[in-house]
């Protein structure tokens, strides 16, 4: 089994470049079903979830090539397999976007219900009430989705989203773009990687309005053709390593960004007494002096995301006084806390609110990731303890960093993958 040894307790210095967005990537590979043509997909990457979500393409009869290590070219005009095997849904999350896609272009889908559920309860109904209107007959049965259309297709409609949700609005959007007439989503979900897979789909020849704001207007139109598209950068990967820097201190350029959608990150670090400028597509991270308190919570974009909850609690644990974080989506996402004790902070959780005693210096020690932005708050965490720190299950790291461990040995930080006997190789489900 691999794990990451981190010595810790240095500053860092120099440049990272961030990659393409993970949670938009696993929506626009298989929103490539939905293409009647060959679509070329720049800035992918490098990650398992996106090795997953190829496999799962590739499964169901695309022609899937890599035409470098970010660009991939898919082909799905020759589908002719809509069932989606309960091995390869178990291990992702997001392979609930195969329904949408599979049900908007082939009027059928068949997809195992996706990956547990470590940020406690994550029910898809939403989706499944989004694509009944719409027209589709479905059920959930012997752990499958089944989803299908009228004889005569889907058809456009109004659809009100009771709960702000992103995958749910993605998903409609999928089973939309084909469906006659006009879908309206009303109380739509904003987030960066939603502007994107509208962006992507309106490339191939989609007409979607409104995405980025909380109406969402898509146009039915006939087929969508083939064509190049690159994934926006990965405002949460950007974000771990901006909290990186806020916990070992330093100064750090932060590459490849949209600094726009990093607004809800940086004013937090601000607050805390970190430097930030925006230099174009780039942005400079600059941590000199002690950390200040101060209080999260989080919220849909452009709130503060709550994928970066626990990599700002990371570096709470090092500021001076109480901060208060209020978790605002998912029920169980302080479970990185107990191992955050084993470096010696002080942490309460009552529900969803933790309240974090700043302790002014963490000191190394074994920890087990538990999901995928967890892991990475021990990642910053062992970077800014003294002494070393032992990171275990680095596999739920490794569905959504791309080379995180040679992007952070680039700006001086001690990180290494050490392989240890095999004292623990559980899989648990997927999340993220
Ligand atoms: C996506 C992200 C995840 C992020 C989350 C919130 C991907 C692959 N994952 O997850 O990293 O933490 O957005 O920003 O993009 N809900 C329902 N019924 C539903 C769907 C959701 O009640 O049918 C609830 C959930 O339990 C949760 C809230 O709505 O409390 C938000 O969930 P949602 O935005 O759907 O998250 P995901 O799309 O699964």
């Amino acid at each position: 089994m691999n794990k990451y040894v981190i010595r810790g307790g240095k500053p860092l210095f120099g440049e990272i470049e961030i990659s393409g967005a993970k949670n938009a990537a696993v929506a626009i590979l298989p929103a490539a079903l939905l293409v009647d043509g060959v679509c070329r997909i720049e800035n992918v990457p490098q990650i398992s979830d996106v090795t997953l979500s190829l496999e799962i393409l590739s499964a169901l009869g695309a022609n899937v090539r890599m035409l470098n290590r970010t660009t991939v070219e898919i082909d799905c005009r020759h589908i002719r397999n809509f069932s989606v095997p309960d091995d390869l849904c178990r291990k992702m999350r997001a392979s609930y976007y195969l329904i949408g896609s599979l049900l908007g272009r082939f009027g059928q889908a068949q997809v195992a219900m996706p990956g547990g559920c470590n940020l406690g309860v994550r029910p898809i109904d939403l989706h499944i009430k989004g694509f009944q209107l719409l027209g589709a007959k479905t059920d959930v049965l012997g752990g499958y989705v089944y989803a299908e259309a009228p004889k005569n297709g889907l058809s456009g409609t109004n659809i009100y989203m009771d709960q702000v949700s992103v995958g749910a609005t993605m998903n409609i959007m999928m089973a939309a773009v084909l469906a006659k007439g006009m879908t309206v989503i009303e109380n739509a979900a904003k987030e960066p990687h939603i502007v994107d897979l509208a962006n992507f789909l309106n490339t191939m020849g989609a007409n979607i309005m409104g995405a980025g704001t909380d109406v969402i207007k898509i146009r039915g139109v006939e087929r969508l053709h083939g064509g190049n598209y690159s994934i926006i950068p990965d405002q949460i990967e950007a974000g771990t390593y901006m909290a990186c820097v806020t916990a070992t201190g330093g100064n750090v350029l932060i590459k490849n960004v949209i600094p726009k959608h990093l607004d809800c990150i940086t004013s937090k670090l601000v607050e805390m007494g970190v430097e930030i400028r925006e230099e174009g597509e780039n942005i400079r991270v600059i941590r000199k002096r002690p950390l200040k308190r101060t209080n999260i919570k989080t919220m849909p974009y452009p709130g503060f995301p709550t994928d970066m909850q626990p990599q700002i609690a990371a570096c709470l644990c090092l500021a001076n006084g109480t901060s208060m974080i209020n978790e605002g989506i998912w029920e169980n996402r302080f479970r990185y806390v107990e191992e955050f004790k084993r470096l010696g902070a002080n942490i309460q959780v009552d529900g969803k609110i933790a309240v974090i005693e700043g302790v002014g210096q963490l000191n190394g020690a074994p920890l087990q990731a538990c999901d995928l932005r967890a892991g990475a708050a021990m990642v910053i965490a062992g970077l800014a303890a003294k002494g070393i720190t032992e990171i275990g299950s680095i596999h739920y790291i490794e569905r959504g960093y791309d080379e995180l461990v040679r992007k952070l040995r680039g700006v001086g930080a001690e990180i290494a993958i050490v392989a240890f006997p095999d004292e623990d190789s559980r899989m648990d489900p997927a999340v993220g």
